[in-house]
């Protein structure tokens, strides 16, 4: 890993083995962009590449010219990276390069969750300060190059250094000019219980999108987005990735100009947005990282995954093995007292379930979804005992225990709003709009901050609670802070995340042995900040094992498996009302943070039995399907969206299990074979196949020992075909292969 300044070229190499990023000052002072791509040799000059005749104006650079961090008004009618209103109304900047250092490490975003590094020497960042001399502001680039990850961090930092106000309208955390348009746009879009969906559409001339205005990253479109190649797939091609760490308003934009040419960009949305900068005021963007891949998408979601998982999630739960849960939800809903709650943990603990969460409903007067948020005292009518007797009776079953906080909102019905009127968002002379009969609280405000830290530090002082699922039910509406001056309104939603960071890095810190789950309505808030915190995210309210398909086979585009909680759940299924067959289910939940949403009281003898083989089967692979590769293999986008198949492969590739589900069962279908990826052609494996039921092995189809060569290379037979027919609709196969212990080798193929 080196970062690499050439005075005479005047350019600027970041590069690692796996890639390299290149910047040059431009003539005028300008930074100009020059490559973004596989690694290039260091010691050379790339400044050729981009282009030496300017079109356009004769004194100003035009459209063709890539920027580092362009701004308008200028000559370049692209999408801004950059827009500052300044004191005199006008809004040209005339960014040009000032100076730029090395920082050995990589320095924390004030106030914002970002990326790290933990050893000495795994990464270096470049920071570029770039002046404009008549407004005197200056701005800061920052790009973090890790030693062994394809990926460049990047982040902005504006200072205003002159002598009267400014206004910064957009501040884009990353923008990239790309040579050419040959690309798709993958993003990651759907709506509740049908959270990220795989879209993918060519580029074409003028400006494309997603965002968010909802004041979180949203269940609509997730932050983030990959360039692919057309012929790019899961294992082989070019893609560009770029995320978001952030959970507010944010926008990742692709804009197609005249000469052919792309510009990518994301950042928070500019959409009523704006920051009011005082004389000598900062004002720092969230980070975006950009990954690059030639592995197709399987190796951009890989350097997600890693980085996300060793240097974005924190705290004591990063390397540890994720508990699996039941949560009462679907269970009881609001509906429920100590007796019924035991009687649940007591019957999930025979099947060998680890923690119990106890979810909404347990304080104030809730017995269902119009009273009691902020009201964090428990109902003693529900839970005579409080928390302590519960959490205590549920220790001496064996399990852990754990709760279900929504501290973000409060209900019209409730203390707190009779209390604190004042503290729900809104406009005092406009009604405040209600969403799930709630409000949201105003975090932008620090003495709500305060308040909810010291109410929830004392219900999590108040018992033994070792995880916490956070929730956050509704967008905002009437985004306004009476605490805020009119000219600093456009700032809210950001002081308003900004805020939810402070509470998240207060509480963590309180009870660093808490497991913090994040959750908005399932997938509303599934994104790198929240990740910073809190290590797992709900990852939908859907847990149809057949939509789950789809929605954790695109969530898994950017996000690990360790992040990914997925519960098995009743049939019919309570939001589709589908019947699956029950291995179905946890055949789809054991690819993520395992658990159960159902009542095992219930249940039959056989169910709790297949249960509890299930349980005993993702304990015996926890560490495989939390900690492994994973490889998508068979979309449930793509084809005749009839069939899915993905795999998880351990370190070395020493183990895999690989998912295969067939959504309609097909008459009469030929016999096929399933192409595998990331095992060790030369070793062999022993496969069997997990039936579910009593979570017994059985053989696999043909001879069970095989090599990885084959099983790449030519595929896995799969069941054959008559048989499978039969079995009917939903049904799913796991195979779980083992290599034999002294036939390894130390190659291991991607
Ligand atoms: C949200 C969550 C659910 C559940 C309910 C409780 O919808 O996503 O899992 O916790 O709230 O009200």
């Amino acid at each position: 890993m080196v970062i690499e300044w050439s005075p005479e070229t005047r350019e600027l190499h970041l590069r690692n083995d796996l890639i390299s990023y290149v910047v040059r000052v431009l003539e005028n002072g300008w930074l100009g962009q020059v490559y973004f791509g596989p690694a290039l040799a260091d010691g050379r000059s790339y400044g050729h590449l981009v282009p030496g005749e300017f079109y356009g104006f004769s004194n100003r650079l035009g459209e063709a010219v890539p920027l580092e961090y362009p701004s308008g008004g200028g000559g370049d009618y692209r999408i801004p990276a950059v827009a500052i209103e300044l004191s005199d109304g006008s809004g040209v900047l005339d960014l040009r390069y000032t100076s730029h250092r090395v920082l050995k490490g990589k320095p924390a975003t004030p106030g914002l969750p970002s990326t790290y590094v933990e050893v000495g020497g795994e990464a270096e960042t470049l920071e570029v300060l770039l002046t404009d001399a008549i407004a005197q502001i200056q701005v800061r680039l920052l790009y973090t190059i890790y030693r062994d990850r394809p990926v460049i961090v990047r982040s902005v930092r504006i200072t205003n250094s002159g002598k009267t106000w400014a206004i910064v309208r957009c501040s884009m955390s990353a923008s990239l000019d790309l040579p050419d348009s040959d690309w798709e746009l993958i993003s990651l879009s759907g709506e509740w219980s049908r959270e990220c969906h795989v879209e993918r559409n060519r580029l074409r001339p003028g400006r494309q999108s997603v965002s968010s205005l909802r004041g979180a990253s949203s269940h609509q479109h997730n932050p983030f987005v990959a360039l692919a190649r057309p012929n790019t797939n899961e294992a082989s091609g070019e893609a560009i990735g770029l995320s978001l760490v952030y959970s507010g308003n944010f926008i990742a934009e692709a804009e197609v100009e005249s000469f052919g040419t792309t510009r990518l960009r994301t950042g928070i949305n500019p959409d009523g947005f704006s920051w009011v900068l005082e004389p000598g005021a900062e004002f720092s963007t969230p980070e975006a990282v950009l990954a690059y891949s030639a592995g197709g998408l399987g190796g951009l979601s890989d350097a997600y995954h890693s980085l996300f998982r060793e240097r974005l999630v924190r705290g004591q739960w990063r390397d540890r093995a994720r508990p699996v849960v039941i949560n009462n939800w679907e269970a009881t809903y609001f509906d429920f007292d100590e007796a019924r709650l035991l009687a649940i943990a007591t019957a999930a603990k025979e099947m060998g379930i680890e923690l119990f969460v106890l979810d909404d409903g347990w304080f104030g007067e809730r017995n269902d979804d119009s009273t009691s948020l902020g009201d964090w005292q428990v109902n003693l009518f529900k839970l005579p005992g409080g928390l302590d007797s519960l959490a205590r009776k549920v220790e001496a079953l064996g399990l852990r225990f754990g709760i279900w906080i929504e501290p973000e909102m409060v209900s019209r019905a409730s203390r707190l709003f009779a209390e604190h009127p004042d503290w729900a968002i809104g406009i005092l002379s406009r009604p405040r709009s209600e969403g799930r009969n709630q409000y949201v609280l105003d975090l932008s405000r620090p003495e709500v901050v305060d308040h909810l830290f010291e109410v929830l530090s004392a219900v999590l002082g108040s018992a033994p609670i070792t995880y916490v699922k956070w929730d956050m039910n509704r967008n905002i509406t009437e985004p306004h802070s009476p605490t805020l001056p009119a000219w600093r309104q456009g700032e809210f939603l950001h002081r308003y995340i900004l805020g939810v960071y402070q509470l998240y890095d207060r509480l963590t810190r309180a009870f660093p042995g808490v497991l913090f789950e994040s959750c908005a309505g399932g997938g509303g808030r599934f994104d790198p900040g929240m990740l910073a915190f809190a290590p797992q995210t709900w990852t939908s309210d859907d847990t149809d094992a057949i939509e789950r398909l789809r929605i954790q086979w695109g969530t898994s585009m950017a996000y690990p498996l360790s992040s990914m909680a997925a519960h098995v759940s009743a049939v019919p299924n309570h939001q589709v009302g589908r019947v699956t067959p029950l291995a179905t289910r946890a055949a789809v939940a054991f690819f993520g943070v395992f658990g159960y949403e159902l009542d095992p009281t219930v249940l039959s003898g056989g169910e709790r039995a297949e249960i509890a083989g299930q349980v005993a089967f993702y304990k015996q692979w926890r560490e495989l399907f939390q900690r492994g590769r994973f490889r998508r293999l068979l979309s449930p986008f793509e084809g005749d969206r009839d069939e899915t198949a993905w795999m998880v492969v351990a370190d070395e590739a020493r183990a895999a299990i690989v998912g295969h589900y067939q959504i309609l069962a097909r008459p009469n279908p030929g016999p096929r074979r399933l192409r595998l990826r990331g095992l060790d052609a030369a070793a062999s494996y022993r496969v069997s196949v997990w039936l579910g039921a009593g979570g017994a092995n059985g053989a696999a189809t043909g001879p069970s020992i095989l090599g990885g060569d084959e099983l790449m290379s030519a595929g896995l037979v799969l069941d054959s075909g008559r048989q499978s027919a039969t079995r009917g609709d939903f049904q799913a196969r796991l195979y779980v292969l083992e290599a034999i212990e002294g036939a390894n080798s130390p190659e291991v193929a991607l």
